[in-house]
């Protein structure tokens, strides 16, 4: 299996209820490494352009608002498979189609405020961390 690196936010409603702690216990009992994290708020601009390849979709506007309203936590995760690895641990999207011991199935209300964000591939992971993060940031 290819050691690969994917990105993760840790969503307002995850940070809003103080379960940075147990969804990192999950990630890391998962076999992924956290090696680099940061906690901010995004600003407007910010979410508009990580998500701007849903510009155009309907939810776009609540999305911004909600990836807005409340502190985040970024991270680059690191390990086998990462990127598949760390979207079996989340769950389906929607919280209600999730897996049971999944992220969103234990902790997600509903499909926007559905607590973590993962990369969906090897070329938007690559994006995605460096969108937030400098390569002198990041330690393996
Ligand atoms: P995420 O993996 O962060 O990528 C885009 C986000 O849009 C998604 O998780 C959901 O939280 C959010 N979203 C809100 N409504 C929808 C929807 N109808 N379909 C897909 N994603 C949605």
């Amino acid at each position: 299996m290819a050691i690969e690196r994917t990105l993760s936010i840790l969503k307002p409603d995850c940070t809003a209820r103080n379960l940075t702690g147990e969804v990192n216990a999950m990630i890391e009992g998962a076999g992924l490494r956290i090696i680099a994290q940061k906690r901010l708020r995004l600003s407007q601009d910010m979410a508009e352009a990580f998500y701007g390849v849903h510009r155009d979709r309907g939810f776009f506007g609540d999305l911004v608002k909600f990836m807005t309203s409340g502190p985040v936590v970024v991270q680059a995760l690191e390990g086998d498979n990462a990127i598949a690895r760390y979207r079996e641990v989340m769950g389906a999207t929607n919280p209600y189609n999730a897996a049971p011991n999944t992220i969103r199935r234990r902790f997600a209300s509903n499909i926007e405020a559905n607590s973590v964000h993962g990369s969906d591939s090897a070329e938007n992971a690559a994006i995605e961390i460096n969108f937030f993060f400098r390569e002198d940031e990041i330690t393996g």
